[in-house]
């Protein structure tokens, strides 16, 4: 709270904020001493090593940031020019964007109701019609939304019965399981985030993960300028600066110690929204799939104004105004002006996940008392509308424009 009791007003409860252990601290304290200030050193390797054997997979491969891990991926895989990647429409940005990077064009696919994630059914039309179509489909990129995976044993047999490659972007996923099995380990190649928003954070980073020692071999020989075995410097390709620095990896270590803990703070604080606004009419929390365990990194809901009597932007306002951040649902990337002339299979999922759902604070660090506090607004909108209270229907575009977005999570 403010010391000023003029200007008192409640600290800020930010969507995903950062959340330090001491033993990142003392990690990296200990990488700077050591003077590995570099894209490469022992806490690299070590980071590499412990994060393999976390997710249950051969290699890893330390980036600095999960853009570049897809990027790679892509690059790997042989995804050329003019080929299509068939992936998910809603998802953030980065996903899309690391398929035009290597000049391919996306194919978007609708979330499916009970997990948001690429629906395989629009899947299946799609492989089967771009294959009698003459063009077939390259690669599938799926993403784990909000720390759930997608549902791979669908997804992966399309793969395998049309022999392309599966690229998992697990960037919001780390800790989720799908039949038991980690998050990360469903794709040929998988890929982390470590943005400062994520479950865990090293200010930014990202991880490459693969069973195939020859395709974590070529990522690292990617990243670091694609540096040929000479005393000078010999390119016979093009690379790039992807590395993860040292330091950041000792960050790393000591968040993924905390890992689990981190993971079991989100789920209850999606208990808690479940138990606290899950029954107020109008509200649903973001389903589950049977087969997985969804880490909640963040806890969404979605609001019917009708029943409800307010929309999610008259909530996300609501909370602003006692300096509380939310935010909207991903703008699905076939309404996305960048990506506004790509070929989308259906649509009307993502679009009304849109337009009725918002992604409540879920942050680690979140104490009791904040999420009392985020639940209290909530129902308070609730019961001006109870009180017929007439406080105008808001949708997110006539609010939300670029120039009155509000103070975000440092991320
Ligand atoms: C689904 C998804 N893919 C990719 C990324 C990109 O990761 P980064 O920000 O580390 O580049 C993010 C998050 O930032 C994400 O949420």
């Amino acid at each position: 709270m403010s010391t000023n009791p003029n200007t008192a007003i409640a600290s800020r409860i930010y969507l995903s904020p950062p959340h330090m252990s001491p033993n990142e601290r003392d990690l990296l304290l200990e990488a700077f001493d050591s003077n590995w200030i570099a894209p490469l050193g022992p806490h690299v390797e070590a980071f590499e090593r412990e994060f393999a054997e976390k997710v249950g997979v051969n290699y890893a491969v330390a980036l600095s940031s999960g853009t570049s891990a897809l990027h790679l991926a892509l690059l790997i895989l042989g995804i050329e020019p003019g080929d299509e990647v068939a992936t998910s429409t809603l998802t953030f940005v980065a996903t899309a964007n690391a398929v035009r990077y290597v000049g391919a064009n996306p194919v978007f696919i609708d979330s499916e109701t009970n997990s948001w994630n690429l629906d395989p059914v629009l899947l299946a039309e799609e492989l089967r019609e771009a294959t009698q179509r003459g063009r077939p489909i390259k690669a599938v990129l799926a993403v784990d939304i909000l720390g759930q995976c997608a549902d791979y044993d669908a997804i992966r047999g399309l793969c395998d019965q049309y022999q392309i490659p599966l690229i998992e972007d697990a960037a919001e996923s780390l800790g989720a399981t799908y039949n038991g099995k980690a998050a990360g380990g469903f794709g040929d190649i998988g890929c982390f985030s470590f943005n400062g928003n994520k479950i865990i954070t090293t200010s930014s980073g990202g991880m490459l993960v693969t069973s195939k020692k020859e395709w974590a071999d070529r990522a690292r020989f990617l990243a670091t300028q694609a540096r040929d075995p000479f005393p000078h410097y010999e390119h016979s390709v093009v690379g790039y600066n992807y590395r993860m620095s040292n330091l950041l990896a000792a960050i790393g270590r000591g968040q993924l110690r905390v890992l689990d803990e981190r993971v079991q703070k989100r789920q209850d604080n999606f208990r808690f929204y479940q138990q606290e606004i899950g029954k107020l009419p109008g509200i649903e929390l973001a389903p589950e799939l049977a087969a997985g365990r969804s880490t909640n990194w963040l806890s969404c809901i979605t609001v019917d104004p009708e029943l409800f009597g307010a929309t999610c932007e008259d909530i996300r306002l609501a909370l602003e105004s006692e300096n509380i951040e939310s935010r909207p649902l991903w703008k699905p990337m076939h309404m996305q002006p960048a990506y506004a002339q790509y070929r989308v299979r259906g649509g009307r999922v993502s679009e009304q996940l849109f337009k009725n759902g918002l992604c409540l604070p879920s942050g680690s660090s979140l104490s009791t008392s904040d999420l009392t506090r985020i639940v209290g607004v909530i129902h308070s909108v609730r019961e001006r509308k109870d009180a017929k209270q007439d406080f105008g229907f808001h949708n997110a575009s006539s609010t939300l424009t670029p120039n009155a977005l509000p103070a975000r999570s440092p991320s």
